[in-house]
């Protein structure tokens, strides 16, 4: 081969090269060029219907997060997608997640379907907006579920009353040598409901509350249903609403009866069921000028106290129930934190019936490792719905006004990157503060159960405490064993459980 030939090929090779640099750079320059003004990487799917069909039938896999997962590989962890109807941004970046959850009324608003608003009421606290929103969201925190109210208010009695009521009933039948057969997420619902009960207005349970309750479980069903037009009364969707009229009407009763002894006795002094006035129940905060700037007509207390009923009820249940599967499925964690209960009622004495004391609820730090990894987990809260209100920037996308969005809690929670081995079922992890450090270096978005910012939720350590008593309760007093599979079960089949 001649040099001609040699230097001609060489030149050839080096046109290859320097074209390629080019255009690799152009391309560079044209995708963070295009990422500055655009919406994240993703797929709108089929025409109208957009990715839903894909969206519903991932979650009837086994994984817990597959919609995001998929996408998360494909695209990053902010990706648009199309769901019920609509262009959606999902995010599975805590960064992102703590911006969002700080950004609310100003950046973002929260979002429902308007099937849902309708089930829930326009003046429910997850409905309200502005400065009424900011003065009833710290009327709910400080007289309802703060650690004050629950310590002070003899808040803390009646769970420790209601919740041993229910577990003295699964030993009462005639022949209690025989194992009872206990439906625990029924159990847990049935507690749930009648402590979020007596805390609104009051009543023990009774024909009252159940007769409530029936019709509650018909507007829950609603929720989670096709919103076929209200005319077809027949549907899930036809029937939730006509529960909600009942159980409007049921509050509505109460309220008038609460105005008629109000008038009678002719001042404000406190009450509770049984005559007994150790404090004032969510009713009488509301009658004695809760809002004290706007005042509430007898709707807007009624779509108030029912928004309550409905925001803690399925997510505490269910965190009861699946911290019971957990521990079900790790005999060693179960040990760990039945050792640690039976230490607190030990140092009760000889007296069974003492209840719980805030102190007790203080020093159970194993229990409350367990309920911090089943919120992880598990959460049935697996993110929130937003609407973005300006505008959004963030990494190079632009997210437009009125562009809906979803940040997901789970997704961030089920993350190698925050969270080692982090599909694995592991309390031990909350022992070292690990979390905690995370919380700090890597931002407040990384464990958000409970949300964040303005909206995150008031019942947050109402929650722990139920779960907690609850908790006590079963481990000193019953053993179980798990009677046959079920929905909840399938969910969690992914996870896996480690043992320290
Ligand atoms: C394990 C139990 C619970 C979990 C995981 C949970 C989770 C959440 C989350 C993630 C939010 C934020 C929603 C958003 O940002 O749009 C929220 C809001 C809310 N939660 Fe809870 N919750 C629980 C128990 C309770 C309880 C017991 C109550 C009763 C007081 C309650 C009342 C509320 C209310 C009223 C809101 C709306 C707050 C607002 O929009 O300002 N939650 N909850």
């Amino acid at each position: 081969m001649d040099s001609g030939r040699w230097s001609l090929q060489l030149f050839d090779v080096m046109l290859v090269v320097i074209a390629g640099i080019v255009f690799w750079e152009l391309g560079r320059r044209r995708r963070t060029r295009a990422a500055a003004g655009r919406l994240p990487p993703g797929s709108v799917g089929l025409p109208v219907v957009g990715e839903t069909l894909r969206l519903i039938a991932a979650y009837k896999t086994e994984d817990p997060e597959p919609f995001i997962d998929e996408r998360v590989r494909r695209h990053g962890r902010l990706f648009t997608t199309h769901v019920f109807g609509e262009r959606t941004v999902f995010s599975a970046d805590p960064e992102f997640n703590r911006m969002v959850l700080g950004a609310e009324g100003r950046a973002v608003e929260c979002s429902y379907p308007s099937s849902i608003s309708t089930l829930l009421g326009a003046h429910s606290l997850l409905l309200m907006r502005g400065a009424r929103h900011k003065r009833m969201h710290s009327l709910t925190l400080t007289r309802l579920a703060s650690p004050a109210a629950i310590r002070d208010a003899a808040l803390l009695p009646d769970i420790d009353r209601l919740v041993r009521r229910t577990l003295d009933s699964w030993s009462s039948s005639p022949s209690s040598s025989s194992p009872s057969r206990v439906l625990l997420l029924d159990q847990a619902k049935k507690i749930t409901f009648e402590l979020t009960v007596k805390q609104l207005v009051s009543f023990d349970p009774g024909e009252w509350t159940e007769s409530l309750r029936r019709e509650y479980l018909l507007l829950i069903e609603g929720f989670f249903s096709i919103p076929f037009p209200s005319f077809l009364s027949f549907t899930t969707y036809g029937r939730a609403l006509k529960a909600r009229k009942k159980v409007e009407a049921a509050l509505k009763e109460v309220i008038r009866k609460r105005k008629q002894e109000k008038a009678a006795a002719g001042a404000t002094m406190t009450r509770a069921a049984g005559g007994d006035k150790k404090r004032k129940d969510m009713l009488e905060e509301l009658m004695d000028g809760g809002d004290e700037e706007e005042g509430m007509t007898e709707e807007e207390t009624v779509d108030f106290l029912l928004a309550l009923l409905v925001a803690g009820y399925e997510t505490t249940s269910t965190i009861m129930t699946l911290a019971v599967k957990f521990l079900t499925d790790l005999p060693h964690a179960l040990a760990l934190l039945r050792e640690e209960q039976e230490g607190i009622r030990a140092k009760k004495g000889d007296d069974e019936e003492q209840p719980l004391a805030w102190s007790d609820y203080k020093s159970m730090p194993f229990t409350q490792c367990v309920i911090n990894e089943t919120l992880r987990v598990a959460n049935i809260i697996s993110g929130v719905f937003r609407r973005s209100m300006t505008d959004i920037h963030f990494k190079g996308y632009k997210i437009p006004k009125g562009c809906k969005v979803f940040i997901s809690f789970r997704a961030v929670h089920l993350d190698p990157e925050y969270f080692e081995d982090a599909r694995t079922f592991n309390p031990w992890r909350w022992q070292n503060n690990e979390v905690a450090q995370l919380q700090q270096t890597g931002g407040a978005g990384v464990y958000t159960p409970f949300g964040g910012g303005s909206r995150l939720c008031p019942g947050y350590e109402l929650a722990r405490v139920v779960i907690s008593v609850f908790l006590h309760y079963l481990v000193t007093g019953f053993s179980w064993e798990e009677a046959e599979r079920d929905r909840l079960n399938e969910f969690l089949r992914p996870y896996s459980y480690r043992i320290d």
